[in-house]
């Protein structure tokens, strides 16, 4: 294991969860509570620089331009400690990290984030880590990092520790045209965060546990309709775990909602579509914007047909991504 001489970069896209994932069983080694899915985005994904140097008095975090805060490089350190720890070594290290997210899109996420960390600090500790175990490092970062490492249509195994908690590929290279448009419809930091919101629902939503056998079924159904490419089974059941997941926010205790008036009237002009035979279907995360799940022949007209109401720049078109990559 030798630690490397110069910066190694790393570039992680961001993804989307189809079946998603809100609640941990164990939440140091951030084991979740059931399987998710997702697919990675081609248009959103972090650059990450990391060096190690024995000459560092601690860790440097420069994000976006701006040298980050004790405070806000937490989450960030406490990573590299186990990096660190991994690689049996305790200097310090410079971070230069770099969202691309599309004109103050407001979409720049933990997942690309932890797993471009990931990759550029394990290499440049000198951890040649394999996929598998590249996505468990990233797991301990943020959750939804864990799929990260890889492109296309991605699961996270639940597993019951760090060994068997991983993501795997599905279909890294989607032979079906599929598309996500994204609605930007706020820039505005969250106010709960996901980390805060699903420990929230684990200790007082009265519907929990009904969510976990949900979307253990919910995983099956996606899995197999992606398998047989049956778009229709795909996006109704993506739909209808998204909005089972907000059922938990609304239930639980303080009571909150990622929603706010535009998120609504984006959903039921999605319902709108469906009516007129426009095949689509939406997904939200821990935050207002939504996404829409369409075939990539219908992405223009959906496109279009929402930026007539949102503006123009609030509306983007993704594809499936590619996985991680990272310098030499
Ligand atoms: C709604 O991965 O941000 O996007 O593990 O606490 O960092 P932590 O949470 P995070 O949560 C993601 C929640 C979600 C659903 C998903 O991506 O599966």
């Amino acid at each position: 294991m030798v630690i490397a001489d110069h910066p190694i970069t790393a570039k992680a896209h961001t993804n989307i969860a189809l079946v998603k994932y809100w609640g941990k069983l164990n939440d140091q080694l951030i084991i979740p509570q059931n399987d998710s899915l997702s697919i990675t985005l081609d248009k959103f994904y972090t650059q990450t620089a990391v060096q190690f140097l024995p000459e560092l008095a601690a860790d440097d975090v420069i994000f976006d331009g701006q040298v980050l805060s004790d405070d806000a490089s937490l989450r960030v350190r406490t990573f590299l400690n186990h990096v660190r720890e991994l690689a049996g070594f305790d200097y310090h290290a410079r971070v230069i990290t770099k969202n691309f997210v599309p004109t103050s899109a407001g979409l720049a996420s933990s997942a690309s984030g932890f797993a471009a960390l990931a990759g550029a600090a394990s290499r440049a500790a000198g951890l040649a880590l394999n996929q598998r175990d590249l996505s468990r490092l990233a797991r301990r970062g943020s959750g939804s990092a864990t799929r990260s490492i890889f492109g296309g249509f991605v699961a996270w195994q639940q597993g019951h520790d760090d060994a068997t908690s991983f993501a795997y590929p599905i279909d890294e290279r989607p032979a079906w045209d599929i598309a996500v448009v994204v609605l930007v419809l706020t820039v505005k930091q969250k106010k709960v965060s996901s980390r805060v919101g699903m420990r929230l629902a684990v200790e007082t939503s009265p519907f929990y546990s009904a969510w976990v056998t949900a979307s253990q079924a919910d995983f099956k159904t996606v899995k197999t309709a992606i398998q047989n490419q049956d778009f229709e089974a795909l996006g109704h059941t993506s739909e209808q775990n998204a909005m089972r997941m907000h059922a938990l926010t609304l239930s639980s205790d303080p009571n909150f909602t990622y929603f706010n008036a535009d998120s609504i009237k984006a959903m039921q002009l999605v319902k709108d579509l469906r009516l007129q035979g426009i095949v689509c279907y939406f997904t939200m995360d821990a935050g207002p914007n939504v996404k829409i799940i369409c075939q990539g022949a219908d992405a223009k007209q959906i496109a279009q047909h929402f930026q007539a109401v949102f503006g123009k720049d609030q509306v983007l078109i993704t594809r499936p991504g590619a996985g991680i990559s990272i310098s030499d």
